[in-house]
């Protein structure tokens, strides 16, 4: 990859979000150009500055395409018109079934269900173990805000553990609140990031309580714990194909487990109404299932075939876009650490880790103030690369944002402390070197920019 720092490039190709940046960026070189020539040579200094400031004009919302293969196969089921999982014949000509086939190859486990999204499969992991209306389930402060709405959808009550600066469970609060929740008989963990905290830790700590761990894998599909695929250490995880996710078919989730009782309960509620249990590869015998379908309720959460289908070749590919993923995160970090790394520190794996890094988190250093912090997002903002800050004050990932399961007396100082400084960045897939290298410029410029104040004004 090449090393150097480019100068701002050509506006030309910009999507139409990034010309704001450009118009803005082209009027900050005017007016520190005419402001050069009103006020004399130190303002020069930084017009000339502003003028190599680097630009980024791609999409950093661009998900992965569907691979040919499977653009066909979702075009030769919309020919056909089969695109409901048991208009199948049988269980090995549903593409769904072949689908949840090889996603538990994948991970190794021994059932999968498929689902129409990852929030289903996590609401249904809860009841599917046993979870009834009001118990307590300890989970992450620091997540996505559809998990407390998991929680809530299953009649749960969420109980938030701290995150800690590398976004990961503490496991000290989590052995605190063990004992401050005596009833609680549920852990989900968020492996947010696909980051995950000490699991054998996290394990030895349910179990000396006789707490049921589950895991919400959504950002971990490729990531390996001590050898073996995430979603192990838990009884059921649940994994995503959203589009921001590794493998994209829109929307999209997965329930895998080793327990036969929990993976048919989920076949049921997901719709698997009167025998079509017989239409999965990956589910248990009809002993298990029995009169369940007239148990239970379907609430039609089924995955379609054309989700499927364009999930299929995906998967085949994942290891492959670890690499890929995890040779371009290390040069980003070793760039930022290298020229910036007095103003931010970046989260360490936890070790026992296999990541897959195909986003970057960084948190910014008490160097900032709040208001340069907000100066440093705006900063990137206007030079067309989106940062997050996780703690704003309309980020989903933002506890004080879930006002449907509030935290409540519980403060929860070390996830709020946390959240105010760290930031989140997509790195996609479809992006050239080029345009990581233009990334961390615009990350060190702007932090240049606002430490030395010789940003916009
Ligand atoms: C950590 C986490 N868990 C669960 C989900 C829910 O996934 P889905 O959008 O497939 O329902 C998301 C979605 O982004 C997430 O970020």
């Amino acid at each position: 990859m090449p090393t150097s720092t480019r100068s701002t490039r050509c506006a030309c190709a910009a999507m139409p979000s990034n010309v704001i940046a450009i118009i803005s960026a082209t009027l900050l070189i005017m007016v520190t150009s005419a402001l050069s020539l009103l006020i004399g040579p130190t303002t020069t200094a930084a017009a000339a500055a502003a003028r190599h400031r680097t630009i980024l004009n791609r999409d950093i919302m661009i998900p992965d395409p569907v691979p040919q293969s499977g653009i066909d196969e979702a075009i030769s089921l919309m020919q056909s018109g089969r695109m409901y999982r048991y208009n199948a014949k049988d269980a090995s000509s549903s593409v769904v079934s072949l689908c949840e086939h090889e996603i538990a190859q994948y991970t190794g486990h021994k059932y999968c269900v498929a689902l129409n999204s990852c929030g289903s499969a996590i609401m249904l992991m809860m009841k599917c173990a046993g979870l009834l209306p009001g118990d307590e389930v300890l989970c992450n402060a620091f997540t996505f805000g559809a998990v407390p709405s998991a929680i809530e959808h299953a009649g749960g009550k969420a109980v938030y553990v701290e995150s800690d600066s590398n976004l990961v469970m503490d496991i000290t609060d989590l052995e605190k609140k063990l004992v401050e929740y005596p009833n609680c008989k549920y852990c989900l963990i968020s492996h947010m990031r696909g980051k995950l905290t000490d699991m054998d830790a996290v394990k030895d700590a349910c179990d000396r309580h006789s707490v049921t761990l589950l895991e919400d894998c959504a950002h971990s599909l490729g990531v390996y714990w001590n050898g073996q695929h995430s979603g192990h250490i838990g009884k059921v995880a649940a994994f995503s194909s959203q589009s921001y996710k590794m493998i994209n078919s829109g929307e999209g989730g997965f329930l895998v487990t080793d327990d036969a009782s929990i993976a048919a309960n989920c076949a049921v509620y997901a719709g698997a109404y009167e025998g079509l249990s017989a239409k999965h590869l990956t589910v248990p015998g009809p002993e298990i299932f029995m009169d369940l379908p007239t148990q239970i309720p379907n609430y039609s959460l089924r995955m379609s075939e054309l989700a499927a289908a364009v999930i299929r070749p995906q998967i085949l590919t994942i290891d492959e876009r670890r690499e890929k993923y995890n040779a371009r995160y290390d040069y980003i970090t070793d760039q930022l650490v290298r020229r910036v790394g007095q103003y931010l520190s970046i989260p360490v794996d936890t070790p026992g880790t296999i990541p897959v890094h195909d986003s970057l988190q960084f948190n910014l250093s008490h160097e900032l103030n709040h208001e340069q912090v907000q100066q440093f997002l705006e900063e990137c903002a206007i030079h067309g690369l989106k940062v997050d800050l996780f703690g704003a004050k309309s980020n989903a990932r933002n506890f004080v944002n879930w006002k449907f399961a509030p935290a409540g007396d519980d403060p929860l100082p070390m996830t709020t402390e946390m959240l105010k400084r760290a930031c989140d960045v997509r790195l996609p897939l479809m992006w050239d070197d080029e345009d990581f290298d233009d990334l961390v410029n615009v990350l060190c410029e702007s932090l240049d920019a606002v430490v030395y104040n010789t940003g916009f004004e």
